[in-house]
């Protein structure tokens, strides 16, 4: 965190609650918005995994606590809205993680499968916005996060039609709320290595004539030997949300932009001037490319810099 410049308790006395916390890029924000002291709760349909990401946190001395919740049932959404309340207090950070990401194309696509998805990425954000919104707006604070992805790929027609989707429900929402303190944000955090990208790859690689090592090697910033790691990405949520809420209301912004302007990333063109005439580069300066040191959890180790 203190690479990012942040003070570990930037985010005390806050709650947020992160979908899909189980696994992939929503873990890594769960850690890192407990890192600086948020209060987190992890709704995450898989209880194996959102306990996992509930010690993981209590692990780092955070605070955190898994709630069972199926985004796509109303039901459990105000359930969660309610025992998120109890625990910790409205939350005034709200973050749309979780996804259903099938790849298929649309001709052999089940009509059951895309409505789930749509249910799952889409209509839950809608839903756990009605639950906490109310709360954010009579407190005059409070961020929501929607992550986006943009780049359309074949075999994914309801996943991006629902991050776009998104894209539109987070531009119609900022204009809603105005300036009454509660921003909202949609963010794009880039190709990053989760389980969710892992499965999908196999699949997606050879309808794009790559093989799947090809695949999981694509880089879109030259700062990264391929995939970002999940917790740059869960980097960037925090930043984004302790540093950047002022900044941002009903636009998309990407992961790598965040992690630059946290000076944690340095921009392309920086790096391509080092990488074609490296003696440009500072004595003590850090090397171009950076892939942190991680747990097995997806944790960063101590010391690197994560
Ligand atoms: N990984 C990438 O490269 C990438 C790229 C662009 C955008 N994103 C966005 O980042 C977010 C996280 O992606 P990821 O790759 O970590 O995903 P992932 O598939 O690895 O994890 C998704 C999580 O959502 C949970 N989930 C699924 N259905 C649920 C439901 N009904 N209720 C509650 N939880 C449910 C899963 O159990 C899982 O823990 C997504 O919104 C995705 O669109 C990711």
């Amino acid at each position: 965190m203190r690479r990012l410049g942040l003070k570990d308790n930037v985010l005390a006395g806050r709650t947020a609650v992160v979908t899909g916390g189980g696994q992939g890029i929503g873990r890594e924000i769960c850690l890192a918005l407990a890192g600086l002291g948020a209060a987190v709760v992890i709704a995450e349909l898989s209880a194996e995994d959102g306990l996992a990401t509930e010690t993981l946190v209590a692990r780092t001395g955070g605070r955190a606590l898994f709630i069972q919740t199926d985004m796509s049932s109303e039901e459990s959404v105000t359930v969660l809205g309610a025992k998120a309340r109890e625990a910790f207090g409205a939350p005034d950070i709200l973050v749309n993680n979780a996804i259903l990401c099938p790849v298929k194309p649309v001709t052999e696509m089940e009509t059951e499968l895309w409505d789930r998805v749509l249910a799952v990425n889409l209509r839950g954000a809608f839903l756990t916005v009605k639950a906490f919104l109310p709360d954010m707006l009579a407190a005059g604070r409070g961020i929501i996060v929607n992550l986006v992805s943009t780049d359309a790929m074949p075999g994914l027609s309801a996943y991006i039609a629902s991050k776009e989707g998104l894209v539109g429900f987070t531009r119609s929402l900022a204009l809603e709320v105005g300036d009454r303190g509660v921003r909202v944000v949609a963010l794009g955090p880039g190709m990053v290595d989760t389980p969710g990208l892992r499965r999908a790859g196999v699949v997606l690689a050879p309808v794009l004539g790559l093989t799947a090592e090809e695949f999981f090697k694509v880089s879109i910033h030259p700062a990264y030997e391929g995939l970002m790691p999940a917790a740059d990405a869960g980097l960037a949520t925090a930043y984004l949300v302790a540093e950047l809420a002022d900044e941002y209301h009903g636009e998309v912004v990407d992961g790598y932009t965040v992690l630059e302007r946290a000076g944690y990333l340095k921009p392309p063109v920086e790096v391509l001037a080092e990488a074609v005439n490296p003696s440009r580069l500072p004595p003590e300066a850090a090397p171009a490319t950076r892939r942190p040191a991680t747990t097995p959890s997806g944790l960063p180790e101590a010391g690197s810099g994560a």
